[in-house]
């Protein structure tokens, strides 16, 4: 997109040097300011953006596009102006580009305005803030650690335990169900996701209300560094022009700090902590501050936070949950025992979690499942080294109510149907805080814990017969000495106990015998 046709006397300037994705270039007239962007090439194919004016003849920039064909000499053109987003209605149901080019071979944009993307956060005195819970339908969440509408979540987690996942299911979930805008930005993530992310929008009828825009990884580190602000942009349209309040969803907020740090690294800034750039706090803070609400409309913003090799220590991860007022974690461990969604209660937090917002009984409950799982986390080493026998009755059952609360909190997810074959489900937190409450009040502890697995309400459990389980129906007798071999069961019962923990059909665990 060309913006620079027919005005007249360009401002013109030559390459100097390339280097990978950073030109620098010389202007004779005028220096382009920080933020202009720049066309070169025989089609203005090439786009960068001036990040620095080392001298007052050269301009250094990162070129959004790929730098193939630019060579020293070759001349640029100053296009008077930062990068832009389109806004207005018509942008709804769109797929774009970092450019805001359409890439959803539809036709052109008409009735739209451009705004450039670098705008300030809107100043303290114009804020808002009211503490409301966003309900996203996934029982973990709704009970342990509310989103907060108007807020930011993070949902953190190493390669493969499910962000893009549990993101879309939270799409599913609340798009339908929420009148504003919906904003989806991938950054840095696989193309292939942000096809099927549109196609399934499409199939269920949400697009009407969605705007996509997508950087993903095979795009140079100028672009996924930008395509958040492009989107920040369309959301600030609608919450400030529009009146709406919008949902801002981003997957994933890591790449833009690794595309930061590209950027940053061939800039020639030095390197910070582990190789990340000197300005990650400013750069994260100048994206994260600008999802906010004000008095007319609110963003609420869900963002997947890759932590690089599961280290919950990396700087990138550390800056990211300082922004958050929800974070969820996701443990790899967790997923390895089947337990999906794979979030650690005990590690993940929100702001919102306070007896105030929630009301009494929501929070007193929430307290109680996360002691009953710590407490449960205390005492499996005792149950691995010396088998669950070994506990007094009371930790027995504490056990006992934890699996049962663990396996609850696991819930089929509607984008997850093709491959698990579970039918989706979404729980209100009238019947998850149910299920919790009659748990902990050991009503299912005759139960195989199984029947607690990947269901929706806990009223599903009476559909499933008590004694479905054919191991939980032996274990009335798991001490007659002779009815293990005619069974064909281990004989000796320690190792099957104390494997418990990481089975995900549990056998032989539940508190059975004094
Ligand atoms: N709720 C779930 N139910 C069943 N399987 C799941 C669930 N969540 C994740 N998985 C499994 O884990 C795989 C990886 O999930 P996903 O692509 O969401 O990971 P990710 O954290 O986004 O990874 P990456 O960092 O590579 O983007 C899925 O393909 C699926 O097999
Ligand atoms: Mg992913």
């Amino acid at each position: 997109m060309s913006a620079v046709n027919g005005t007249q006397a360009k401002n013109r300037g030559v390459v100097v040097a390339v280097r990978g994705s950073v030109i620098d270039a010389r202007f004779d007239d005028r220096l382009p300011p920080i933020y202009a962007l720049l066309h070169a090439g025989d089609k203005e194919q090439i786009v960068m953006e001036v990040l620095a004016q080392p001298d007052a003849r050269h301009v250094r920039g990162i070129a959004l596009t790929t730098t193939h064909g630019l060579a020293r000499g070759t001349v640029v053109l100053d296009t008077g102006g930062p990068l832009k987003a389109p806004v207005g209605k018509t942008i709804l149901s769109r797929m774009f580009d970092v450019f805001g080019n359409v890439i959803d071979r539809g036709a052109a944009l008409s009735d739209v305005q451009w705004r450039s993307v670098h705008r300030p956060p809107p100043p303290l005195a114009q804020r808002s803030t009211k503490s409301e819970v966003f309900e996203t339908g996934i029982k973990v969440i709704d009970v342990l650690m509310p989103l907060e509408r108007g807020g930011k979540g993070g949902l953190f987690g190493g390669a493969g335990v499910g962000k893009t996942v549990l993101l879309t299911e939270m799409i599913h979930n609340m798009v339908a169900h929420q009148d504003g805008v919906s904003i989806f930005c991938g950054i840095g993530e696989r193309c292939r996701e942000g096809e099927e992310l549109y196609r399934g929008m499409k199939e269920s009828g949400v697009l009407p209300r969605m705007v996509m825009l997508f950087g993903q990884m095979n795009e140079p580190p100028g672009a996924r560094f930008r395509v958040g602000l492009a989107a920040l942009t369309m959301a600030e349209y609608f919450r400030d022009d529009e009146h709406r309040s919008v949902l801002l969803l981003v997957d994933n907020i890591f790449r833009f700090i690794q595309a930061g740090m590209e950027v940053s690294g061939l800039m020639g800034q030095m390197p910070s902590r582990l190789g990340y750039q000197p300005t990650m706090g400013t750069e994260l803070s100048s994206l994260e501050e600008r999802i906010a609400n004000t008095a007319t409309g609110a963003i609420t913003s869900i963002q997947a936070v890759y932590v690089p090799a599961d280290d919950f220590t990396d700087p990138a991860a550390v800056h990211t949950f300082s922004h958050l007022s929800a974070s969820i974690v996701l443990s790899r461990k967790r997923a390895g025992e089947g337990l999906y969604p794979a979030i650690d209660p005990l590690e993940s937090n929100s702001r919102m979690a306070t007896p105030d917002i929630l009301g009494e009984r929501h929070y007193r409950l929430a307290q109680e499942i996360r002691k009953t799982l710590a407490q449960y986390g205390a005492l499996k080493d005792i149950i691995s080294m010396l088998g669950l026998e070994q506990l007094s009755p009371e930790d027995r059952a504490v056990v006992g109510r934890a699996r049962r609360l663990e396996r609850f909190l696991t819930q089929p997810f509607f984008t997850t149907e093709r491959f698990t074959g579970l039918k989706g489900k979404m729980v209100s937190v009238a019947d998850a805080l149910d299920g919790c409450e009659r748990i902990l009040a050991d009503e299912f502890k005759d139960r195989p814990e199984s029947a607690l697995y990947m269901i929706g309400a806990v009223s599903e459990v009476k559909g499933r017969p008590p004694d479905a389980n054919p191991v939980a129906r032996t274990e009335p007798t798991p001490h007659a000495a002779t009815a293990a071999p005619a069974r064909g069961a281990p004989t000796h019962s320690p190792p099957s106990t104390t494997a418990a923990p990481r089975s995900e059909v549990p056998h032989g665990t539940s508190p059975h015998e004094p």
